[in-house]
């Protein structure tokens, strides 16, 4: 299957056998990673990962991903750079796909990643942005082929903010690839009537089943995977805290919510996570509301049916398949 030259933007754009067949390479780049194999198959080639907002898991895997593959990456943060500020994304993409074999972009708006794509030249990579974080749902969906097997017809429970990049994105990925999907929240945090259609539509082709349920039990009953995000995202403002706090509080995912769930459910989460009070922000949000945990507890973070460092571990197997298969011209 090609996939060379193809930008990853968001899994809208990628069919069920396009996304298979990633999964299939990332799970195969990992066994020759943990076998010692090496796959140095982009030697000489050059990447530039753009980050406007910060990052731990989706930097090191590009990172890592790049130099696994014998590449060149060079990293520009949220300041440095012209880009933005005294020169246009349209003429930032056109020098960096002079210099660069492929663009990695996190930051605000999809459409700055649309616009890197469309003048660039180059593959680009969306590594988040508010609306899509594709590279995610990768890592999350091995994760689940791990531990579950076939994605198809799996009972996946979504609580928390449904219309922000992980809400969509688990909606769209689980639309592609035939999921029981629920999403499970405040109907005013659901997304998009417009991108639900769109995924109502995807799921009649793929067998999908799409629930949008304000109630926890209805959403969580018999599920075999529960994930959730934070509450409040990267580049929102802090005054939203008190409201989301108010909206979400009864979504959080504690062990009353997973024991509705199937016994051998797993949980999932992309990090970082708000689950104690070892965060600045944790800290900041126990002394204004007096919550602990947030969007889940330590108890199930720390839990065994918490996978959330599989999950972590399997954005450098993923991004690196995305690299591998958008680059490598066999
Ligand atoms: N899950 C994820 O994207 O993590 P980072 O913000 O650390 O990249
Ligand atoms: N929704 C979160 C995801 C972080 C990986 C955010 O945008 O901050």
């Amino acid at each position: 299957m090609k996939i060379n030259n193809k930008h990853l933007l968001t899994l809208l754009d990628y069919s069920p056998e396009e996304i298979s067949t990633l999964l299939s390479l990332a799970k195969q780049l990992k066994k020759e990673k943990k076998e010692g194999i090496s796959h140095q198959v982009l030697k000489g080639k050059n990447i530039v990962l753009l980050f406007e907002k910060d990052s731990t898991r989706t930097r090191c895997a590009f990172e890592v991903a790049g130099y696994d593959l014998g590449m060149n990456v060079t990293y520009i943060g949220s300041s440095g750079s012209q880009m933005g500020k005294k020169e246009s994304i349209k003429d930032t993409a056109r020098v960096l796909g002079r210099m660069f074999d492929g663009i990695e972009y996190r930051g605000f708006k999809q459409e700055t990643v649309e616009c890197l794509a469309k003048y660039s030249g180059v593959p680009v990579w969306n590594g988040l942005t508010d609306k899509f974080h594709p590279t995610q749902i990768l890592a999350d969906f091995l994760t689940i082929q791990e531990y579950k097997g076939d994605l198809k017809g799996l009972k996946f429970a979504y609580l928390g903010d449904g219309r922000y990049n992980m809400g969509n994105s688990y909606m769209v990925g689980s639309a592609k690839m035939g999921l029981d999907f629920r999403m499970v929240g405040p109907k005013e945090l659901w997304p998009s009537k417009e991108l639900r259609e769109q995924c109502e539509k995807i799921a009649k082709t793929t067998g999908a089943k799409l629930t949008f349920t304000e109630n926890v039990d209805e959403g969580v009953k018999d599920v075999d995977v529960v994930a959730t995000d934070v509450w409040v995202s990267m580049g929102e403002p802090d005054s939203v805290w008190k409201e989301r706090i108010e909206l979400l509080k009864k979504y959080q995912v504690n062990s009353l919510l997973m024991s509705k769930a199937k016994k051998d459910a797993i949980f999932l989460h992309c990090l970082p996570s708000f689950h104690n009070l070892e965060t600045k922000i944790g800290m900041e949000v126990y002394e204004k509301y007096g919550l602990n945990g947030l969007e889940v507890t330590e108890d199930v973070f720390e839990g065994k049916q918490s996978v959330v460092f599989d999950e972590a571990e399997n954005r450098l197997h993923t991004i690196k398949a995305v690299i591998y298969a958008t680059m490598v011209n066999d």
